[in-house]
């Protein structure tokens, strides 16, 4: 029940419907017992700015930010963290007090799992699919761990605006889609960072299945399902699989760790992914 001390945290993009964020957020609250509520607001690009004077006046404590505000919040705030700024997108925003700070926490979110699974990021040869605030995120983590990263993506203008912003944290490649077979052959790591696979056409793939294989681990970032059609063909080829939930809640947490100061446990991680697996199912 919220009471006079109950602080503020929330969400804005637009669309804004169908997120998971309140789920996952309210479970984690109330299984640490915080005192916090999360609400998501719809808010159109023409009310951007509007809405963080009003997180300024109101004293919200947190927002995590979504399409298409990602990069649009970044002039608004009054600094950046590291992962926010090379990345250039944010995704939480952190209420200071006199200040709001940007984080991008979908780069340790990336690579927790990962690192969970203890696979050995220094040196692996990584394909990401994708150019959007996704794929930053994913390729800026990767090349921060060591790893060597080939970008592929729909339109290769933007494959190459990613590659060359983020040339100077280690080696980075741009492609068009058509290279996948020569890139795949030499990867250890495939990344979707694209909507392709996503409900409500789950028949979608970015990558032809031949080009699957043993030795690969394949990480679809998509969440809905959290096992996609690309899942599916990578494990019948004897590649490794992972989904994008275990991303989902760990960007979560972090974003919920920085605004209330409460360190989660993996006990809670395991158990937000059980939950948001039987949201999804439904
Ligand atoms: N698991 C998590 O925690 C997590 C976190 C963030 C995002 N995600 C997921 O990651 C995905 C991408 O998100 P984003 O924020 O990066 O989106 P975004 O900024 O809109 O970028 C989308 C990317 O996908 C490509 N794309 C879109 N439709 C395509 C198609 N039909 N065929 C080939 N490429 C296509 C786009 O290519 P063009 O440049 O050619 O348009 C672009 O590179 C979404 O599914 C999102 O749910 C998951």
């Amino acid at each position: 029940m919220p009471d006079s001390g109950t602080k503020l945290l929330g969400l804005i993009g637009d669309p804004v419907a169908h997120s998971l964020s309140p789920r996952l957020h309210e479970f984690l609250l109330a299984r640490a017992g915080l005192n916090y509520c999360y609400l998501a607001f719809r808010v159109p690009r023409a009310r951007l700015a509007a809405a963080l004077q009003g997180m300024r006046a109101l004293g919200i404590r947190g927002l995590n930010v979504t399409i298409p505000h990602k990069e649009a919040v970044i002039p608004h705030l009054d600094g950046l963290s590291r992962e926010a700024e090379a990345v250039g997108a944010v995704n939480v925003i952190a209420n200071e007090g006199e200040k709001l700070v940007g984080h991008n926490t979908d780069v340790q979110g990336f690579l927790a799992p990962l690192r969970a699974r203890g696979v050995e990021l220094a040196g692996a040869r990584a394909v990401v699919v994708g150019a959007g605030g996704a794929a930053a995120a994913a390729a800026w983590g990767l090349l921060s761990a060591g790893a060597e990263v080939a970008i592929a993506n729909r339109s290769p203008e933007r494959a190459r605006a990613l590659a060359q912003r983020l040339s100077r944290w280690g080696p980075v490649s741009a492609h068009a889609l058509t290279a996948l077979p020569e890139l795949l052959k030499e990867a250890s790591l495939l990344v979707n960072a694209t909507p392709v696979g996503m409900h409500p056409h789950p028949d979608g793939i970015t990558v032809p299945p031949q080009l699957l294989h043993e030795g690969l681990l394949v990480y679809d970032l998509v969440y809905n399902p959290p096992r996609t059609r690309l899942l599916f063909e990578a494990a019948a080829r004897g590649a490794e699989t992972l989904g994008g939930l275990e991303m989902l809640v760990h960007q979560g947490v972090r974003a919920l760790e920085l605004w209330t100061g409460h360190r989660f446990g993996e006990g809670d991680i395991a158990a937000a992914v059980a939950y948001l697996e039987g949201v999804v199912h439904g």
